[in-house]
């Protein structure tokens, strides 16, 4: 189905061609003086020089031509100083513009005709380390972007991008050593097969990173024993890596957990360990095509280019010591895609002080032939995520505050606010608060733009009020129990009409709907789920008004009534589908 901006702009263009004009003049946008019309069009100014005529003259012929037409795309059209073109939708033609839209696929959406490859690189967190914070929003945001590509109709891949294969590893392997030296894993002359159970569960994992990690803070020789291990490690210690498949299992099996809380899903729950296998073929063939040379002992390949506004450092493939780093591994790993997805698009949905990394990377990858000239490689860096005193989102003590712990409060607190709003069942009150909840800490972030830091305010977020998640789902669950009433009093849902807008609050929410298809083009060009969250709160700002406007469940005249029906059971669906893509749902009641 066409835009409706663009249905206005091509009925634009023939009364400019008709009434002796070029077409290309027509061209409409929505107003910005809604209170006088609820389009414009600036053509005619444009059309005075070339036609060199007044710019009021051409207005007039043009509004002219329309006011003529035999279906009338609009209602009122005027032409006013110094040659604006103001117009009014028809109510018949917007009236059908939705019935289409809600008989059609996707809601009249059309899907790319040339799917891309695209694989959303998020989530990175780092195993056995805790998740915190700052993983929320990689994984808030990744989410929603690869669920509109997936929308678009193109092939989309989401990729955790484990921190699998750093220090963390060797550290818990030189605490466990210390802990537990009897284990058979530290007993270099044994050939046999280790045990199926890991020596340690989640609970005691989680105590030993950060155990370790402080202690490695304190004490040099602590520091140099986790290096060594992991060194040992990485060069196949046969011990260390039946530990290290441990830790994997159980806490990827957490992380799954963890991230299904988020209903965040994975396609690929790959890492940086998957791709080291790659990295010696890719270092000797950057030796041997003269890109990577020898720079103080390391070695590197230079990445800057002449228009560059500030320095890019030569990009670090291996250090002096000969060890593969965090670029060398993402290097690998888009060798590694290549090969098993060919993506035509890469986004990487990361903290937006990586954007170095990522440039070097970018650039190398294209240098050295790892990836094709015309891959297409995003990075969506985004800000941090603050508390209410304009720094980095802490727990009261100041630590670092655990995800797991930062969702189970916002859980409570929804409950509360939930019961204290009237009596629920426990389990439905508690099940209903975590929809809530998720809702609230998703749009609370995805509503502000990526790029930007911005203030988690879990009293601002989890209120009914405002631009926040529970009120979009407040709407929806107030339409859900109108439909639902409608039904129980005999309603059919079949061959509803919307109507021919009757107050201007009908109208209003109308006009609002028709935007779903731009908004979601939008957002997919722009990755840019903050405009999905501009739209559904016009949407549902537009909905109460009507509602509170308008009885619709005792209305007499019964096709006005099944039109308001059929108006706002579009109104559920599109603000389902739309949060659907950020990544949260409405329950059923709240
Ligand atoms: N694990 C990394 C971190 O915590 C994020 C990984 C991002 N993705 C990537 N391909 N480098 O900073």
């Amino acid at each position: 189905m066409k835009k409706i901006l663009d249905v206005i702009s091509e009925a634009l263009e023939e009364a400019f061609e008709q009434a002796g004009y070029e077409r290309k003049y027509g061209k409409a946008a929505l107003s910005n003086r809604p209170d006088l019309c609820e389009f414009q069009c600036n053509g005619a100014l444009a059309a005075a020089k070339a036609f060199h005529k007044a710019p009021m003259q051409i207005a007039e012929d043009v509004a002219a031509v329309l006011t003529g037409a035999d279906t009338p795309v609009f209602e009122e059209i005027q032409a006013v100083k110094p040659g604006f073109l103001n117009m009014k939708l028809s109510k018949a033609f917007l009236s059908d513009y939705l019935d289409r839209m809600a008989s059609e696929f996707k809601f009249g959406l059309s899907e790319t005709t040339t799917p891309l490859s695209i694989i959303v690189d998020y989530g990175g967190p780092n195993v056995a380390k805790p998740l915190h914070v700052g993983h929320l929003r990689s994984a808030i945001i990744g989410e929603s972007i690869k669920r509109i590509c997936r929308y678009m109709g193109n092939h989309v891949i989401g990729d955790i991008h484990l921190g699998d294969w750093g220090l963390q590893m060797g550290l818990i392997i030189t605490e466990l050593s210390h802990r537990q030296p009897e284990l058979v894993y530290f007993d270099e002359s044994f050939t046999g097969d280790y045990p199926k159970e890991a020596p340690f569960t989640i609970s005691e994992l989680e105590e030993i990173y950060p155990t370790a990690s402080a202690r490695q803070k304190e004490d040099e020789a602590y520091r140099e024993e986790a290096l060594k291990a992991t060194f040992d490690l990485q060069n196949g210690r046969r011990g260390y890596h039946a530990l290290w498949e441990h830790i994997m299992q159980i806490s990827v099996e957490d992380l799954k957990k963890n991230y299904r809380n988020l209903n965040v899903y994975f396609d690929w729950w790959k890492g940086e360990s998957d791709v080291q296998k790659y990295i010696p073929d890719m270092v000797a063939e950057m030796k041997k095509d003269g890109f990577a040379y020898e720079s103080d002992g390391a070695l590197v390949v230079d990445v800057s280019e002449e228009s560059d506004q500030k320095e890019v450092p030569p990009c670090m493939i291996l250090k002096s010591d000969g060890a593969a780093l965090y670029t060398t591994t993402d290097l690998a790993t888009l060798k590694e895609r290549r090969s098993l997805a060919d993506p035509d698009h890469i986004i990487y949905v990361v903290d937006k002080r990586q954007e170095m990394h990522f440039l070097q990377v970018f650039r190398c990858a294209k240098k050295t032939g790892i990836l094709k000239e015309d891959v297409k490689l995003d990075f969506l860096g985004f800000g941090t995520m603050n508390g209410k005193d304009g720094k980095p989102f802490k727990t009261r003590e100041g630590g670092v505050m655990r995800l797991e712990t930062l969702l189970s409060d916002i859980n409570e607190e929804m409950y509360k606010k939930i019961s204290d709003n009237h009596a629920v069942d426990e389990e439905e009150g508690r099940e209903t608060a975590k929809l809530v909840a998720l809702a609230a800490v998703k749009y609370g972030d995805l509503s502000n733009q990526a790029t930007k830091d911005y203030v988690f305010d879990i009293d601002k977020f989890t209120s009914f009020e405002g631009n926040t998640g529970p009120y979009i789902l407040y709407t929806i669950v107030r339409i859900k129990s109108v439909l639902s009433r409608f039904s129980e009093e005999g309603g059919s849902f079949a061959g509803l009409e919307i109507n021919e807008a009757g107050d201007p609050t009908e109208k209003e929410l109308e006009l609002a709907l028709t935007k779903f298809i731009s908004v979601i083009e939008t957002a997919y060009e722009e990755l840019a789920p903050h405009k999905i969250c501009a739209y559904i709160y016009e949407v549902a700002n537009a909905f109460n008004r009507f509602y509170h406007e308008n009885k619709i469940l005792t209305e007499e005249d019964e096709k006005k009534k099944r039109g308001y029906i059929g108006l706002i059971k579009l109104t559920k669906e599109l603000l389902e589908e739309c949060i659907a893509l950020l990544g949260f749902d409405a329950p059923e009641r709240m």
